[in-house]
């Protein structure tokens, strides 16, 4: 199999920002979570779609399951016939599901998946598609389904590192979509920022997962109509202030804002804080660490930074004794010193 071609996608979570970057313009930091999927794909006679989503197989005729990927090789096949390339039948094959035992983990599958298959194809045909382009393909997929996202999960899964991101205008791009072309459309300013942050502050990064599944889509629609110009206004000033505090290593200043969004958000909706993310926020009460729901809440995961070894020890006794599973950990702002 040497004409193989391997592929892999992160997955994602907010850490501030959530809800609030749903308005164009507003930012949300959202990092990159080192659990991936990976993509094979290579030549083959006709299409043949295999996920382990599924236990069945899809070609390109319409599938429901394989719809989202079935749609992303439609997008890069007009991309591909934008730039003259005749495209060709293959096989791809996806594993890494982000869920255990039926249940999902909500980091970004959906988006993952995307840029999964937009990766394998660009490997595929020995493309060098960058960042920008690879986040406008994705996004034009994503806005052609009808997704009520702000992307900032693509922007997040594109680079694959802790970034700040500030949401474009989807209406208005996804007014374009019917009657404009695609590589017009692509050449255009979007209007959004995607910032690396490299973090200054050492801490231990967390993962708590509640094993309740929830559906962004469903909770941006149930929460929308509560966000008013107090909520974006004072998460944008949190957020700003959290990313200068990250990358100038301020301890008190990421406690802080982290502390406020988590409350902008439990004013928001009661659909956010669910009992079990209450008890994941609780359980960093009296400890040198921080912690509160990400995404949209109503269950999936929350995050934590915890700043010493015994408070760490405390705080996964006390998210094991609410049912809540350490899903990742990762030590965060350690390089070398500069001298
Ligand atoms: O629950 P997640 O990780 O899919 O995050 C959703 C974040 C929202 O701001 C609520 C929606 C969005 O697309 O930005
Ligand atoms: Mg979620």
């Amino acid at each position: 199999m040497k004409s193989e071609r391997i592929v892999k996608t992160c997955g994602k979570l907010y850490l501030a920002g959530e809800y609030a970057v749903l308005s164009p313009g507003q930012a949300a930091l959202i990092k990159n979570i080192p659990i991936f999927m990976t993509g094979r794909i290579q030549p083959a006679v006709t299409y043949r779609l295999a996920s382990d989503m599924f236990n069945h197989q899809a070609s390109l005729e319409p599938d429901a399951d394989y719809s989202l990927i079935q749609e992303t090789i439609a997008v890069m096949n007009d991309w591909l016939l934008a730039q003259r390339i005749t495209s060709q039948p293959f096989s791809l094959t996806i594993s890494g599901k982000m869920e255990r035992e039926g249940r999902k983990f909500g980091i970004g599958s959906s988006g993952s998946v995307v840029i999964l298959t937009l990766k394998a194809m660009a490997a595929f045909y020995q493309l060098n598609v960058d960042a920008e382009l690879l986040f406008k393909l994705a996004a034009f997929v994503l806005l052609r389904r009808g997704d009520n996202g702000s992307m900032g999960d693509l922007a997040c899964i594109v680079y694959e590192d802790l970034v700040y991101y500030r949401s474009f205008d989807r209406a208005h791009i996804r007014k374009q979509l019917a009657a404009t072309d695609m590589m017009t459309i692509f050449a255009q300013d979007w209007g959004y920022q995607i910032r690396r942050i490299q973090p200054a502050l050492a801490c231990d990064f967390l993962v708590g997962w509640t094993k309740e599944p929830a559906i962004s889509k469903d909770l941006v629609e149930q929460v929308k109509s509560a966000i008013d110009d107090h909520f974006l206004s004072q998460t944008q000033r949190q957020v700003n202030l959290l990313a200068a505090a990250l990358t100038g290593g301020d301890k008190t200043a990421v406690k802080a804002s982290l502390e406020e969004v988590s409350s902008l958000l439990a004013g928001l909706s009661p659909a956010i804080y669910t009992a079990k993310l209450s008890q994941l926020k609780a359980a960093a009460e009296g400890l040198d660490c921080v912690a509160k729901s990400s995404g949209a809440g109503g269950g999936d995961c929350g995050i934590a930074l915890v700043f010493n070894v015994e408070d760490k020890q405390i705080l996964l006794q006390r998210w094991q004794l609410a049912g809540i599973e350490l899903l990742h950990q990762e030590r965060m702002g350690e390089y070398e010193s500069e001298s």
